[in-house]
């Protein structure tokens, strides 16, 4: 059976084919290699980072096209702060050019722009360029790109039982009366809809803490591409594999009932 991914597919190449899962509403992806891709070029670390932004450009061209309605992307997680500084400071500063070079382009094409996970005071900065591309994409009624940046999953409901203690605290929210719906709303992704497809690149096949609580029933796929090499026929590999898979959710085969 053929099935359209969604709104705006339009071209052939736009179609993938399905058992019967309608396209993801919400895919989040790991960016992983862009180290390796370096390596295997012979080129420092930094040029597979610069290579990965490039990747960054296609996929959200290529979900924006296919209709996809919502595209997370770990980009620095808060364990990468165990890096060196040097590769540190250069994954802030593409961040920030980023930014710069495409923030306008984005909001011309109607995206939504979020960062989640912990914001840093200390870089003023970065600070004013998240909230500005925040700022200005707001009422985007596009594709919702959220960008995790110094982001984990861990610290993300740690953040999030806090506010809730203080609803607590505040006699506002009765600790019984706590229910899933609560702690979902308390999560940084809080206005996306549910996960359904979680691929990470490189081959490596765990989370690394990333969006822990919404992957519980996503389906997850990995794929053996670099990051930096990751393009739009690597993402309709990855919708094709989602739309074989048969999503149970804890009941049984849409076949035998
Ligand atoms: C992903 O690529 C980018 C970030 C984590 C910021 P890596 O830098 O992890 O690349 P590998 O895993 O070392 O190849
Ligand atoms: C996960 O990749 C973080 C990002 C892609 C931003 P890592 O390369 O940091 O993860 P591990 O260390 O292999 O688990
Ligand atoms: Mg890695």
């Amino acid at each position: 059976m053929k099935l359209g991914v969604r709104r705006g597919a339009s071209t052939e190449s736009e179609t993938v084919t399905t058992a019967g899962n309608a396209g993801p509403r919400h895919v989040a992806i790991i960016m992983d290699g862009n180290g390796r891709w370096a390596k295997a070029h012979g080129l420092p670390r930094v040029e597979g980072h610069r290579r990965g932004v490039e990747a960054v450009r296609r996929t959200v061209a290529a979900a924006r096209e296919l209709g996809i309605e919502a595209v997370t992307i770990y980009s620095f997680s808060s364990e990468n702060w165990t890096r060196p500084a040097a590769e540190i400071s250069e994954l802030m500063s593409l961040m920030k050019r980023f930014i710069r070079s495409d923030l306008k382009k984005l909001h011309e094409h109607n995206i939504r722009v979020r960062v989640i996970g912990e914001r840093h005071p200390s870089d003023v900065e970065m600070q004013s360029l998240l909230e500005e591309a925040e700022g200005l994409t707001r009422d985007n009624s596009g594709l919702k790109l959220t960008v995790a940046f110094n982001y984990g999953a861990r610290n993300e409901m740690l953040r999030a039982t806090r506010k809730l203690a203080a609803e607590v605290a505040a006699g506002r929210l009765d600790a019984d009366a706590i229910s899933e719906e609560h702690v979902a709303g308390a999560l940084d992704t809080a206005d996306l809809p549910p996960l359904d497809l979680m691929i990470r690149t490189s081959g490596e096949q765990r989370l690394s803490n990333f969006l822990l609580w919404q992957a519980a029933y996503a389906e997850l796929v990995f794929l053996p591409v670099l990051w930096p090499d990751f393009d739009r026929s690597s993402l309709e590999q990855a919708l094709s594999e989602y739309a074989r898979r048969d999503r149970r959710f804890g009941g049984i085969c849409q076949t035998e009932l």
